[in-house]
């Protein structure tokens, strides 16, 4: 696995802050006048790979968004705001926390409406992994999300097992076409 060549070795949680404002439109909500969770995952995975992109400064893919809250509606006409960073590197993976934001155009409240942890692996043009920098918490609130993130990953890779030890047993009844995820 490559590293990134010229780059340096360590970066900030700050140098991959990225942040998106978007204004709902009438495409992007349901029939109640609600923003549609999809195109939210949409706009999260979109400043989710900013961050990554910062951090890798090489191609990024998203391999997980896990754990996302939908906290309360976004309504059409509010303008959202999504703010992203790297909660902590690894090998070739990144965990990047996503907040998000709506404001009410005509009041100016503004609500935190949803939150999710991404994953995403940093690879060169023919996909093959790219070792990422390291990341190096500063503030109180980045060295505990960078501990939280360990435990996450942990989480992660526990359920991975899970998953592929009841498929094989699901396989082994043969009951291969159960739907499991
Ligand atoms: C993500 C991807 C590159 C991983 O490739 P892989 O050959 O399975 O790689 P490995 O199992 O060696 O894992 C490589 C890294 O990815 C991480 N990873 C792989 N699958 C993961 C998952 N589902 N969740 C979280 N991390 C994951 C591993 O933990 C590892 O991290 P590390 O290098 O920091 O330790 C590959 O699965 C892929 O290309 N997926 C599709 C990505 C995509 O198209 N995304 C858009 C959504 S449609």
């Amino acid at each position: 696995m490559k590293s990134q060549e010229g780059h340096p070795m360590i970066r900030t949680v700050a140098s991959t802050q990225s942040e998106m404002t978007e204004i709902i439109l009438p495409n992007d909500t349901n029939m109640l006048g609600n923003l549609l969770g999809g195109r939210l995952m949409h706009f999260i995975d979109l400043t989710g790979a900013m961050a990554a992109y910062r951090h890798a400064r090489t191609h990024v893919v998203t391999a997980a968004m896990d754990h996302i809250d939908f906290i309360q509606p976004v309504r059409l006409g509010d303008l959202v705001t999504l703010k992203s960073s790297v909660n902590r590197a690894f090998t070739s993976s990144m965990e990047v926390g996503v907040k998000v934001w709506a404001e009410n155009t005509r009041t100016g409240a503004v609500s935190h409406v949803a939150s999710a942890y991404m994953v995403f692996v940093a690879v060169d043009e023919h996909g093959r992994l790219q070792k990422v920098p390291q990341l190096q918490p500063e503030t109180p609130d980045e060295i505990r999300r960078h501990e939280d993130a360990l435990l996450r990953r942990q989480h992660r890779e526990r359920e991975h097992a899970r998953r592929k030890q009841a498929k094989i047993e699901a396989a082994a009844l043969g009951n291969a076409g159960a739907i499991e995820p």
